[in-house]
C-alpha cells in the first residue's frame, strides 16, 4: 500500500509544502519563469494558479519582493540551523503546570484528497492514540473518516484549492473551534506530521495555559518582512516572526483569547488579506506584531522543509512533531532503523509509532533494533 502511494506523495508533496514557504518560494520562482518563457511548462494546475496569484500581487512594492528573496535564500541558511538548541522551551524544567492530553486542542489540516495517502497513516499511528484531542480540519465529506472519528472530523467547507484563502479559512475555522472546546492549548499540525504527545504535554507543561506563550520553530533565521495594508491606500512595512505551520505550533489559551479581534469570526481572513500572506505567516503577524508577543523557539518541531537526516537518531523519541518529504524519487524522512524497512514505511511514521508505542497490535514483536 505504501509502495503505491510513494508516487503520488512525490508529486502531491510539491503542491502542499509549508504554506508560506511555498507561496513565497513561488512568488520568487515566478520572477525566473518569466525571464525563461511565460509558459511555466511542468508545472501542474495548481502551482500554475499559485503563480497566477503571485502574478497577480507583483504590484506589491519592491521592499516586499527583496523580502521574498531575502527569504528564499535564508531557507538554506535556516535548514542547517535545525539543530541549534532552542532559546527556551527545554523538555526538561520542572512543570509549571499540571496539564494532560486532554487540555490540548490539536488541530490537523488535511485536504480531501489526501484523506487515502496521508490521514489513514496519522489514524493507524498516532491519532489512534489521541482521538479525545485530535480534530481534523478538511473540505470534503467522508463517511469513512467519520467511522472513525465521528464529530472529530470537520467539514470546514472552505475551498480545497491550495491558495492563500482557502488555507486562511481553515485556520479560522480551527481557532473558532478550539475557542469553543475550552481546552488550555491550542495546537495546529500538518497532514504529513507525526506528533508525539506524551512530549507535547511535557513542554507545554513548562508554562501556564494563562500566560502568552506561542510556541514553534521559525523556518528562518530572521523575521519575515511584509506590507500591512492600512485603509485608504496606505502601506506600512512590518517584520515579525512566525512559526512555520508546517512544523507544527501551539498557542496558549490566555493568548487565543487577546488575538479574538483578529482572529475569531471571518476576522482571520480579513487580517490574512490585509498583509496578503498565508495562514501560519498570519498567526505569526498577529501575535508577534499586532499584539508584541515573540515566539519561544523549540528545536522539537519538525517540518519536511529541513533537512530530517539531521534529526538524531538516538533524540527521535524525545521530538515533539516530526515530518517526511518526497519529491521526485528524493526522500527528505529522519535517520531511523525500526520496526519496518523503508520500502514498506517510506514515511518512517509506523516505525516511529512502534518505537514509542511498542504494544500496538501491529507493531513487530521487539526486537533490537
Ligand atoms: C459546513 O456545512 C455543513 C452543511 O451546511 C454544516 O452542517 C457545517 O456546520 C458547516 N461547517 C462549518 C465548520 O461551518
Ligand atoms: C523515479 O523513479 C522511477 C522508477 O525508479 C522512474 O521511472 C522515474 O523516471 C523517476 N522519476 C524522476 C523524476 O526521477
Amino acid at each position: 500500500m505504501f509502495k503505491n502511494n510513494g508516487r503520488k506523495t512525490a508529486i502531491t508533496v510539491a503542491s502542499t509544502a509549508c504554506l508560506c514557504m511555498l507561496l513565497l518560494l513561488l512568488a520568487v520562482q515566478h520572477l525566473r519563469v518569466q525571464v525563461e518563457d511565460e509558459g511555466a511548462k511542468g508545472e501542474d494546475a495548481g502551482t500554475r494558479s499559485l503563480l497566477q496569484d503571485a502574478a497577480r500581487e507583483k504590484e506589491q512594492d519592491a521592499q516586499t519582493k527583496k523580502g521574498f528573496s531575502a527569504y528564499f535564500t535564508k531557507l538554506t541558511r535556516s535548514r542547517r540551523d535545525v539543530e541549534k538548541p532552542a532559546r527556551s522551551a527545554s523538555a526538561e524544567a520542572p512543570p509549571a503546570e499540571d496539564i494532560s492530553a486532554d487540555d490540548i486542542f490539536i488541530a490537523v489540516k488535511t485536504t480531501k484528497k489526501f484523506h487515502q495517502s496521508r490521514l489513514n497513516l496519522l489514524l493507524d499511528t498516532w491519532i489512534s492514540r489521541n482521538i479525545p484531542q485530535t480534530y481534523i480540519f478538511t473540505d470534503g465529506e467522508d463517511e469513512d473518516l467519520k467511522k472513525k472519528i465521528g464529530s472529530h472530523a470537520i467539514n470546514t467547507n472552505c475551498s480545497a484549492a491550495h491558495s492563500r484563502q482557502a488555507l486562511s479559512c481553515k485556520m479560522a475555522v480551527e481557532y473558532d473551534k478550539f475557542i469553543e472546546s475550552g481546552k488550555k492549548w491550542f495546537c495546529h499540525v500538518d497532514d504529513d506530521n507525526y506528533v508525539n504527545v506524551r512530549t507535547l504535554v511535557k513542554q507545554l507543561s513548562q508554562f501556564p495555559h494563562t500566560q502568552d506563550m506561542y510556541i514553534g520553530k521559525p523556518s528562518l533565521d530572521r523575521p519575515i518582512e511584509a506590507t500591512e495594508r492600512l485603509g485608504d491606500n496606505k502601506m506600512k512595512p512590518v517584520n515579525f516572526w512566525f512559526a512555520t505551520g508546517g512544523a507544527g505550533f501551539c498557542v496558549s489559551r490566555g493568548l487565543a483569547l487577546k488575538m479574538s479581534p483578529w482572529a475569531s469570526g471571518g476576522h482571520f481572513m480579513n487580517t490574512a488579506e490585509k498583509i496578503r500572506l498565508p495562514d501560519d505567516c498570519t498567526v505569526g503577524y498577529i501575535i508577534e506584531s499586532v499584539l508584541g508577543v515573540p515566539l519561544t523557539r523549540s528545536s522539537l518541531f519538525h517540518s519536511h522543509l529541513e533537512n530530517l537526516q539531521q534529526v538524531s537518531r538516538s533524540e527521535i523519541h524525545k521530538q515533539i512533531t516530526l515530518s517526511y518529504g518526497m519529491f521526485e524519487n528524493k526522500s527528505n524522512i529522519i535517520n531511523l532503523k525500526g520496526a519496518f524497512p523503508v520500502e514498506e514505511d517510506p514515511s518512517r511514521f509506523k516505525s516511529v509509532h512502534c518505537l514509542l508505542y511498542p504494544d500496538t497490535p501491529w507493531c513487530p514483536p521487539q526486537v533490537a533494533f
